[in-house]
């Protein structure tokens, strides 16, 4: 069975309601694509957008969120919550959660398993530093990310992964074609489910490199930051992952 392509794109902390016609004008792209297309804006636009997409060919998702399912717990958003926004996909385990927030691998597999007994569906991030990268331990690093963060399997559920090296990340650098297809390949030979589970690539993905990072087999996909807030660069990536 072929994996679906999946171009999703994660606003980050930007966006406000005055923002929010960037559906209408991405809408007729997404209808006419083979790719599923999904937006993860910021919690406080997130029911507007579901509203707006609904009928349409775009999934909404969080960033993040805790994974208790309600409580004592202020400003933190639970998965549940998401749902009941609209949500169906939720990004765990975002470098910018682990470094800012200082998540462990533990923190994100909590997570992970708490959008799965929600009923959505998470994209756990992985990736390397700088430093890492080049002191060989790459594939060590993302090695034991998968084997903290990632949930159980034996729900079955769906799982995205997104390999997201930290060092390309808002930084214009993308890692090499064959950088990627490596570390997509070593990725997919870690993974409990590795025929049907996604794995998308993260980090500068613009329009003009979307092409050559799709094409590559162990590539179902890409997360997208900066690219993804302009209307007509995310319909471009999308229109780029034609398959
Ligand atoms: P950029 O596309 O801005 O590099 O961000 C990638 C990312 O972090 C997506 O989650």
């Amino acid at each position: 069975m072929p994996r679906t392509v999946m171009i999703a794109g994660n606003w980050k902390m930007n966006g406000l309601s005055a923002d929010l016609g960037f559906f209408d004008t991405i809408a007729p792209v997404a209808r006419a694509s083979a790719a599923e297309v999904l937006v993860c804006p910021p919690a406080t636009l997130l029911a507007a957008a579901a509203g707006r997409c609904s009928g349409e060919a775009i999934l909404i998702g969080g960033q993040d969120c805790h994974a208790e399912k309600s409580g004592a717990h202020t400003g933190d958003i639970s998965a549940p919550m998401l749902r009941d926004a609209g949500a169906s996909h939720v990004i765990v385990g975002h470098s910018e959660r682990r470094i800012d927030h200082a998540e462990s691998d533990a923190d994100v597999r909590a997570k992970a398993e708490a959008v799965l007994a929600a009923g959505l569906i998470p994209i756990v991030c992985v990736g390397e530093t700088r430093q890492e990268r080049e002191a060989g331990q790459a594939e060590d690093v993302v090695r034991q990310q998968l084997s903290g963060s990632l949930p159980g399997v034996s729900q079955n559920s769906e799982l995205v992964i997104a390999y997201e090296p930290v060092w390309a990340i808002g930084t214009g650098l993308t890692a090499s074609v064959s950088d990627v297809a490596s570390m997509h390949a070593f990725i997919r030979s870690a993974l409990p489910e590795p025929l049907t589970t996604r794995i998308l690539y993260g980090g500068s993905v613009k329009p003009d490199n979307a092409a050559a990072l799709l094409s590559l087999a162990d590539v179902d996909g890409a997360l997208i930051g900066g690219a993804s807030l302009k209307a007509s660069d995310f319909t471009s990536i999308i229109e780029a992952a034609g398959r």
